[in-house]
This record gives C-alpha cells, sequence and structure tokens, in this order.
C-alpha cells in the first residue's frame, strides 16, 4: 500500500527520498510523487506509473538543489491511479504540500465544509481535504496546525507535511498506520518502514497512533495527543541493508523461496531449549493453555492458510478447540470470544488493518491476546498482550514465502506449548516433536533441489487457464496456500479443494488437460486422497502429485510425481508447499508477469 519517505538534512533530499522510494516500491502502487522546497518556494512532481517515470521527470526539471523534501507512492483507493490524484497534494496558496497513507473516513463532510469556504479541489482523493484543511488552520506554527488538523479527521493517516514558509522542517502525524523516524547525525529520515531509511540510519523511533513529531536537521520532536512532548525508545535495525536487496537472485520471491530454512531456523532455534518448547521471551505462560476454552486465530491471506495449518495442529496435539477466522469478517459476525478465550493473530507485516481491527476487537471482549508477527515493532506486536515473532528478516516480494513458513514454525511451538501445559504431551514425547520440528530447516533445503523439476513442469503447464489443487487435512490447509500463491504471481484462475469434496459439484469443470496438483503427505488418508485423484485422472485431468512415498507416475493417478521428503504429517505443510511456491513462481516468469510486485496487489494492506 502507499509509502511515505521524507528527508530533512546535510545532504541533497531528492536522491535520498527516490531511493528510499525504490525500497518502498515492494508494499504496491501505481503512483509517485515528490515535493521539495527549494529557494523556499514549493516544487511537486508527481506521475502515473513507476519511481522509474517520476526519476525521469524529475531529470527532467534539471539540477534541484534541495535539503528538504517528502516523497510517496500512491495505491489508489479515492480516484483512479493518475497524474493528478497522486500525492503530495498541495493546499490553495501553493504553499503547503501532504502526503498521506490511510483513509480519511469523513473526507465528503469535510470537502463540503471546505469547498463553501472558497476551496477547490482538483483531484477525487481524499487526502486533498487535509492539504486545504492544514492551510485553513495553519497560523505560522506547522506542528500546530497538523495537530489540530488530526483533530478534525476520522479514519486511518500517516502523514507529513513540508511547508514553504518552513524550508527545513517536516512535520508528520499518524494514526492506525505505520510511521517511523529515522535519527541520523545532521539528517532526519521519516518513512513507511525501515527498507525506506536504511540507507540514511540504523537508528529509529516508532510513532504511536495520534502523536505527532517536528523533524528538523537538528532533531526530532515527538508530541502525543494532549501536546505534551514525549520521549521515545530508539530502536536499532539489526539487519544490514543487502538483506532488503536482491544478492545475485532474479527476482525477490526466489530469493526468500531459498532463505526459507533460515527463517525457519532463526524462528525456532531461540525457542527450542534441550529439545523442548521454550517461551520464557513471550508472556505465555503454561496456566494461559490449561484454562483457555477456545482459540480463535485470526488473519488474513496467507497468514490465514498459516493459521489454517495452526489449528490442525493445536486441536491435534492440545485438543483445544480452534477456529481460523477471515480477520476481515470476524468483528462484523458478532463472534463468540471472551476472557476464556485466547486470540492468535498471525502477520507478517503486523499492520494489516482488518487483522488489527479483529484483534481489537477480540481485546475489547476480554480474550487475551497473542501476535505471530514479523516485523517488529509493528502495531500487532505492541497492542498484543504476548509476541512471538517469528524472524524471518525483511519480506520485500509481495507474495509471501519465507514470512509463511516461519509462521508456519511458529504455530508448532505454539502447539506442542500447549499441548505441553495441559498435560497432554508428556516432555517425552514433547522432545520427539521438537526433534522433528527442528529438522525442518535441512529438509526444507533439500525440497528446495525439486526446482528444476518444477521448472520443467511450470515449462509444460503454464498455458493452463485454470488449476485445482487437492488435499485433505494439512494438505488442503497447504492446498490453499498453494492456490493463492499461483492466482497472486501469474494470474491463472486456480481453485483449492477438500480432495473429498471435489465430487459435490466441482468436479463437473474438469476436463481433459484441466491441471490438478494433488497434495498427500499424511499416511492416514493417503489412500482416500489417491480415490479422488483416480476421479479427475479418469476425467481427463493432468495430475501433478505431491507426495513424500516413493511412488512413480502411473497413467491412472498421475502424470508427474513431485517427490518431497518425509515428516510427521503435522508438520507436512513446510516442505509440500517449497514446490507449490516455486511452480506458482516459474508459471509467472512462463506468463511474463510481474514476480515481485504482480498487478493489484499490495504488501502491507493498511485499509479494511
Ligand atoms: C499473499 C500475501 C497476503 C498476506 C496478507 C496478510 O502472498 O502475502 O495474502 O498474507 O495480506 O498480510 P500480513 O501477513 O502482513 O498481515
Amino acid at each position: 500500500m502507499c509509502g511515505i519517505v521524507g528527508y530533512v538534512g546535510k545532504n541533497n533530499a531528492v536522491p535520498v527520498i527516490l531511493s528510499g522510494l525504490y525500497k518502498l516500491e515492494y508494499r504496491g502502487y501505481d503512483s509517485a510523487g515528490i515535493a521539495v522546497i527549494e529557494n523556499e518556494a514549493l516544487k511537486v512532481i508527481k506521475t502515473k506509473g513507476r519511481i522509474k517515470d517520476l526519476d525521469e521527470k524529475i531529470r527532467s526539471y534539471g539540477e534541484i538543489n534541495t535539503n528538504c523534501a517528502i516523497g510517496h507512492t500512491r495505491w489508489a483507493t479515492h480516484g483512479a491511479p493518475s497524474d493528478v490524484n497522486s500525492h503530495p497534494h498541495i493546499s490553495k496558496n501553493g504553499r503547503i504540500a501532504i502526503v498521506h497513507n490511510g483513509i480519511i473516513e469523513n473526507f465528503l463532510e469535510l470537502r463540503e465544509m471546505l469547498e463553501a469556504k472558497g476551496f477547490e479541489f482538483v483531484s477525487q482523493t481524499d487526502t486533498e481535504v487535509v492539504a486545504h484543511l492544514f492551510e485553513l488552520n495553519y497560523k505560522g506554527n506547522a506542528l500546530e496546525a497538523l495537530q489540530d488538523t488530526t483533530k478534525q479527521l476520522r479514519g486511518s493517516y500517516a502523514i507529513g507535511v513540508v511547508t514553504a514558509d518552513a524550508p527545513s522542517e517536516i512535520v508528520c502525524a499518524r494514526k492506525d498506520n505505520p510511521l517511523i523516524i529515522g535519527i541520523g547525525e545532521g539528517e532526519n529520515i521519516l518513512g513507511s518502514d525501515i527498507p525506506a531509511i536504511i540507507g540514511t540510519t540504523k537508528n529509529y523511533i516508532i510513532l504511536n497512533d495520534n502523536e505527532t513529531a517536528r523533524v528538523t536537521c537538528e532533531g526530532v520532536e515527538v508530541y502525543n495527543a494532549l501536546g505534551d512532548n514525549v520521549s521515545k525508545e530508539i530502536h536499532v535495525v539489526d539487519w544490514d541493508i543487502s538483506a532488503a536487496e536482491k544478492g545475485g537472485y532474479e527476482h525477490f520471491m526466489m530469493k526468500e523461496i531459498c532463505e526459507q530454512a533460515k527463517a525457519v531456523k532463526d524462528t525456532l532455534s531461540p525457542r527450542i531449549t534441550k529439545l523442548l518448547p521454550n517461551m520464557s521471551e513471550t508472556k505465555l505462560s503454561p496456566e494461559m493453555f490449561k484454562n483457555v476454552r477456545n482459540i480463535h486465530i485470526v488473519a488474513c491471506g496467507s497468514a490465514l492458510y498459516a493459521g489454517l495449518v495452526g489449528k490442525h495442529i493445536i486441536e491435534k496435539l492440545a485438543r483445544i478447540p480452534c477456529l481460523a477466522n477471515v480477520a476481515s469478517e470476524f468483528r462484523y459476525n458478532d463472534p463468540i470470544i471472551d476472557e476464556n478465550d485466547l486470540c492468535i493473530v498471525v502477520s507478517q507485516s503486523g499492520e494489516t488493518a482488518d487483522t488489527l481491527a479483529a484483534m481489537r476487537e477480540a481485546k475489547k471482549r476480554g480474550a487475551k491476546t497473542l501476535a505471530i508477527v514479523n516485523v517488529v515493532g509493528s502495531s500487532a506486536a505492541r497492542e498484543a498482550d504476548s509476541v512471538l515473532y517469528t524472524w524471518a528478516g525483511p519480506e520485500i516480494a509481495v507474495a509471501t514465502t519465507k514470512a509463511y513458513s516461519a509462521q508456519l514454525s511458529a504455530m508448532y511451538l505454539v502447539a506442542v506449548y500447549a499441548a505441553m501445559s495441559k498435560g497432554i504431551l508428556t516432555e517425552e514425547m514433547a522432545m520427539g516433536y521438537c526433534k522433528e520440528i527442528m529438522d525442518l530447516p535441512e529438509l526444507i533445503d533439500e525440497v528446495i533441489k525439486t526446482r528444476e523439476q518444477v521448472q520443467y513442469l511450470a515449462s509444460i503447464y503454464s498455458n493452463r487457464s485454470s488449476t485445482f489443487f487437492i488435499g485433505r487435512g494439512i494438505d488442503y490447509a497447504a492446498a490453499q496456500e498453494a492456490s493463492l500463491k499461483l492466482k497472486e504471481i501469474s494470474y491463472v484462475h486456480s481453485e483449492a479443494y477438500a480432495a473429498g469434496e471435489l465430487k459435490h459439484g466441482t468436479i463437473s469443470l474438469i476436463e481433459d488437460g484441466t491441471l490438478v496438483v494433488a497434495l498427500a503427505n499424511d499416511d492416514d488418508v493417503y489412500e482416500k486422497t489417491l480415490s479422488n485423484i483416480k476421479s479427475v485422472k479418469a476425467r481427463g485431468a493432468n495430475v501433478i502429485l505431491v507426495t513424500n512415498k516413493n511412488v512413480t507416475a502411473d497413467p491412472e493417478i498421475c502424470d508427474h510425481v513431485i517427490k518431497i521428503p518425509k515428516t510427521i504429517a503435522e508438520l507436512s505443510a513446510s516442505l509440500s508447499i517449497v514446490p507449490m511456491q516455486l511452480l506458482a513462481y516459474y508459471i509467472g516468469v512462463y506468463r511474463g508477469c510481474d514476480i515481485d510486485m504482480p498487478r493489484n496487489l499490495a504488501k502491507s494492506v493498511t485499509v479494511e
């Protein structure tokens, strides 16, 4: 979704902003822009399209020398992608420029009020009201104007403002949308996330909801909702800029697929001591699980599918009823959840609006909350009662791979810990599970070796217009993630089905040449899945079987076998998903798709 960068400091701000915007590309966007203060005048350059288009447009203006600028990537919500709807937006007097992420819910009523006062609107965006409202509130002090403005806004925002009156100052505010401020020496930089600022500094503060800040070369002042100056903890980024670069891979997605063993190992290692789960760094306690009535997992997209695997393993090992809920539905469904329940939110970014809203609803109803989250200091991490970080490192490709795998690992740990807390697993049994879990990174590296075979299969099937992924139990949960990966990366229609459910209607869609990918890694239901596979094969489907069994292609069952290593069934999604990610990747490549930035998608979905 939209991204913000703002720089004020000793260097020319333009290259810093452009480099920050390039780093934010992965969030998804359709237009971009920059506002600079040069010789005490405001200049705004913006365009529909990519950062490189903006880069070229800026060059066409000749050399710009300024020590203060703000930049933006826009992901259209109100108004189509266009030059005029791009940010920054300018106030009526042309002396104030603003960038905004989020949605201003009362923009129509504000727009009417401003129009009645003679303000004219040139765009269809909700953001333009903020620029004019700011001008209305401006009495010579930008920070005060911003504080007055935000009091009149309903909705979510991260806002950055520059004014021609104060050419070396940026003011900013945040509510329900991430904003961090990098603290450098003689330079400071704001950004929507760490990749945008890491080229300037590794030290940063996190702006909280309803806080505002004044950023100059000399320093950063932060104020709370009451207008009191507050001191902030300085965080230090613990990864290097190279972690957010491609490192020789053609796409971030492939790099991140190949980094999965490390992501899983880094997530597991600090939490397994003497082959038992060690949750001392979280606020989880055995009592919490001993007495819990239900577990509600809430998440979106792939994180939800990681939650589905979590549901299986928690119910199997700990015998606690567990629901995996679509976060955007959860809070509107009057959920049955209270102080006897635990809500687990799963999120890579920790900023997904639907997930945060669901977590807040669960909290409001008294439930305890645990966040399984990748981005340190994100909203989910700060608001949950306990946090279990997935140490996947920065994930840049829009389609998640390594963060999903790390989420599965965190789920396994929670399941074993819960089962021990309830006395269902003895120490010895728990050690057995932990041993299998600790073996996963090595096995994941083993599955990556299917890469060439999968590339070959992708070359055969990249022209198919529809694909089905089928499986039972954990395999069905993994099939859902596999199907989402294919859709988002290659734009091929696909569906995931419980293998036994196809015959209740959907099998009518199977015809000669339909691609069916069948996942069968659970001995208990292997034979049953085989019968379902035979029924699609008999109707002309081309079948790829993904299994840990020693089988070969058989004309009655499947055209190809992707063999994966054996682990216990509950953990098999960690292995079966890897060739599925590779399949989506290569089909996307063969179809000429934009792998790291698929159309219409955003990395962090901060609107409902
Ligand atoms: C798919 C994908 C999305 C995210 C979803 C939740 O590849 O990345 O489906 O999983 O938008 O995002 P987070 O995990 O940041 O809450």
